[in-house]
């Protein structure tokens, strides 16, 4: 009977056991749990008659756990001299009272587990066993969790690179004046925590600009966070800005994060900031006077360590002239203001825009494009785009799908470019002006082909150096344009 009693509780530890180790997050807590249960099983009698306590130099010498990872070990209990031996040779070590065994993984051996007893080795070690295989079980699922967390911490950590690349200041094409203005207040801006209001006609880059301040700050590691004002109609836009406690209203099934926790620590892009409705509007307000906030239908006070950028291409100041914006909230978010301006007023950038975009697509469509003809840049050079940067990245995108060649020409631009009267109209005009518009252009093709190369071209053309030079002077052309 007492014997049968003894299985029942062996069996019942072997639960408990495997319970310990499969529900513990960190290996070590489980293995702790383990060697408490093996040592009231020791002292029980259940597993063999039992050291008594003046026997052991200690009483954690009962039973012991050690694991040897890379070159660091950790041990649970007072492993004996031998598991060092049982590690390194794999073996079971049964003698005397006491009793090594290997724990293994896939055939490799990776600690030892040790118990100690007066008599009845056999029974012990039979229970050992067990024990030594499910701790084994045990690493083996830590391994494989621990892998796959290094797997997605990889992953991750590339796709923060990649993203930071994306918004580098060296990605932001630019060099026009303007341009460089705006590069100075973003890096002057980007260090604090100050909130920028971003302004700017629709396509002009303002997003762009709002992730390279986040980029650039020392936020850069958390989230950047961005809200379309536009997008959400009033009454989903509080409970995506704020969150929402679960039936707070009718389809509120589960509690719900706002994009103010979800930013926590990192940056809150709020774009479109003119279309925010008057109501939205006081709660953004006393979110960021306060810096805090309540979720939808909740009563808890939440901080909000998060820095807000705002877009918008609209014009503020009439909207608070016309009531449709708070002036209170304008003067909030217009702490440090960038005006991203029309790529009408920053034509020098636009060759090195239009290239850029030549390049990307090219790449992403896996043709071979070498560069844009004269004619073509003529034509986007003299176009107003509207539709700003979006638009020269649409028609570029357009073009090199529509291209077969290895030089986009301009009748791979779309119809809207083409019907643009161009500015330096090529068919009308006397003859020295024709002329002189036909000999551009033939010059600008050889410098293109030759990337700038004033001797290269000379011979393309059959002609000298010193005449490419003169005429090069008499049209303004400057040769390091085509050196990119
Ligand atoms: N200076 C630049 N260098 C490279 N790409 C740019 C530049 N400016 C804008 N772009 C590209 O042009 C597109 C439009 O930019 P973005 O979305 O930032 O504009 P936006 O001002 O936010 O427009 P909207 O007001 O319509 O929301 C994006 O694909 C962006 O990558
Ligand atoms: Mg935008």
């Amino acid at each position: 009977m007492t014997e049968h009693l003894g299985e029942v509780r062996k069996l019942q530890s072997l639960l408990e056991i495997s319970q310990a180790l499969s529900n513990a997050i960190e290996l070590e807590t489980g293995l702790h749990r383990v060697l408490e249960l093996l040592e009231r099983l020791l002292r029980s009698g259940d597993l063999g008659r039992p050291l008594r306590s003046d026997e052991l130099d200690r009483d954690d010498e009962r039973a012991s756990i050690v694991l040897r990872r890379d070159d660091e070990s950790i041990a649970i209990g007072t492993p004996p001299d031998v598991a060092r031996r049982v590690i390194d040779t794999g073996k079971s070590v049964v003698e005397g009272g006491l009793c090594c065994l290997p724990i293994t993984v896939d055939g490799r051996t990776h600690g030892a587990l040790s118990v100690h007893v007066r008599e009845d080795l056999d029974r012990t070690q039979r229970f050992a066993r067990v024990v030594a295989s499910m701790i084994g079980q045990a690493l083996k699922v830590q391994q494989l969790v621990e892998g796959e967390r290094q797997r997605l911490l990889a992953e991750n950590q590339s796709l923060r690179r990649e993203l930071k690349e994306r918004y580098d200041f060296a990605n932001i094409i630019g060099n026009s004046g303007p341009m460089r203005q705006v590069f100075e207040q973003v890096t002057q801006v980007a260090p604090g925590a100050t909130t920028v209001l971003i302004r700017g006609e629709s396509g002009t880059g303002k997003e762009l600009i709002a992730h390279a301040i986040h980029y650039a700050s020392p936020r850069a590691q958390k989230p950047f966070v961005r809200v379309s004002c536009a997008a959400l109609p009033e009454t989903l836009i509080e409970s995506e800005l704020f969150g929402h406690e679960k039936g707070a209203f009718t389809g509120a099934h589960a509690r719900k994060k706002g994009r103010f926790e979800l930013a926590d620590g990192g940056t809150l892009f709020l774009d479109e900031i003119g279309e925010l409705s008057l109501a939205t509007q006081v709660k953004l307000l006393r979110a960021l006077q306060e810096r805090e906030f309540e979720r939808l239908g909740g009563t808890e006070t939440l901080k909000a360590n998060v820095r807000v950028i705002t877009a918008t291409n609209r014009a503020l100041e009439k909207a608070i002239a016309a009531g449709g914006f708070r002036e209170d909230l304008y003067y909030r978010l217009n702490v440090f203001s960038i005006f991203v301006p029309p790529l009408r007023e920053r034509k020098p950038d636009l060759l090195s825009l239009a290239n850029h975009f030549l390049a990307r697509c090219a790449r992403e469509q896996g043709k071979k494009i070498k560069r844009i003809s004269t004619s073509a840049i003529d034509m986007l050079v003299s176009y107003h785009w509207p539709g700003n940067v979006r638009e020269l990245e649409n028609a570029i995108e357009r073009a090199v799908v529509v291209c077969d060649g290895q030089v986009l020409h301009a009748h791979h631009l779309p119809p809207t470019l083409q019907a643009a009267e161009p500015t330096d109209s090529r068919v009308t005009g006397t003859l020295d002006e024709q002329t002189a518009a036909f000999e551009k252009s033939i010059l600008a093709d050889a410098l293109k082909a030759t990337r700038g190369n004033c001797a290269k071209a000379a011979r393309m053309l059959g002609t000298t150096e010193r005449i490419v030079g003169y005429k090069l002077r008499k049209y303004a052309i400057d040769p390091l344009r085509f050196r990119a």
